[in-house]
């Protein structure tokens, strides 16, 4: 059984891409809305959260667990590899293939400040934009939008104008969603952007290394593919709600529970 964590929905857009590249695997998704949004929080609470979590994935049976998010993926994948002994796959700051494929040479990157101040995201910049301009840009408000359902409203249309704003004046051929909130957004900041400008999502290729990883897992339990929903949010009938709004599931192998 996979596991897969974040904030909110956002690592639904991952969820979605793991039941494509694994089709047979259950899966377990873990959705900390008690403690939503993560972007702002400090190192410290994103890794105890993240050891919760991680223990009761695992106490339900996860082989590999994939942090869905970018945020704890900075602050906590260190850590989580530390202490358990099951393989993590954490979110890559996409800014290699946004580099390649770069004709203006100026990509953008959209995530929250725990993910600009992370290693992972210093490091993947240093060593594949050397020649690149990268704008960086907080996605101030964004993930509220998705955990509100406000995809293609509106006011998803003014939260977004002054981000586009700045991408557009730097003239960007590519947008990094650097955080697993934002797919959700795609429509409408394509709409907005145009379409010279394209919008990378990580998803798929970390849904390649999770397929990678678990096929090295041993003694892998063969049960009939299920889906559990999990919020540690306080109201698990407008989770199921949202949940089933986002993604596609045989709601016959499916629970929506709390923690
Ligand atoms: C959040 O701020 O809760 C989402 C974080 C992320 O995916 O980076």
């Amino acid at each position: 059984m996979i596991g897969i964590f974040d904030s909110g929905y956002g690592g639904l857009s991952v969820q979605k891409a793991v039941m494509k590249t694994l089709p047979d695997v259950p899966i377990v998704y873990f959705a900390d809305h008690k403690f939503c949004p993560y972007g702002r929080k400090s190192k410290e609470e994103l890794i105890e959260r993240a050891f919760f979590i991680a223990d009761a994935l695992i106490h339900m049976g996860a082989q590999l667990i994939i942090v869905a998010c970018n945020t704890a993926t900075a602050a906590a994948i260190d850590a989580l590899r530390e202490k358990y002994d099951i393989p993590f796959v954490g979110m890559e700051p996409a800014i290699k293939p946004a580099a390649m494929a770069s004709s203006t040479k100026k990509i953008g990157v959209l995530a929250t400040e725990g993910t600009f101040s992370g290693r992972l995201f210093n490091q993947t910049k240093e060593k594949f934009a050397q020649d690149i301009e990268v704008v960086i840009q907080e996605g101030v408000g964004l993930v509220e939008l998705v955990e509100k359902g406000l995809m293609g409203t509106y006011k998803a249309h003014q939260v977004l104008f002054p981000i586009v704003d700045k991408m557009k004046a730097h003239q960007i051929d590519q947008l990094v969603l650097g955080c697993t909130h934002y797919p959700f957004l795609k429509e409408d900041l394509q709409k907005m952007l145009g379409k010279q400008v394209q919008l990378i999502d990580p998803a798929p290729a970390v849904a390649q290394q999770a397929k990678r990883l678990y096929q090295n897992v041993d003694d892998k339990v063969t049960v009939k593919k299920y889906y559990r929903f999990i919020t540690s949010g306080d109201n698990v009938k407008e989770f199921r709600r949202n949940v089933l709004s986002l993604i596609t599931v045989d709601e016959e192998n499916t629970l929506f529970m709390y923690e």
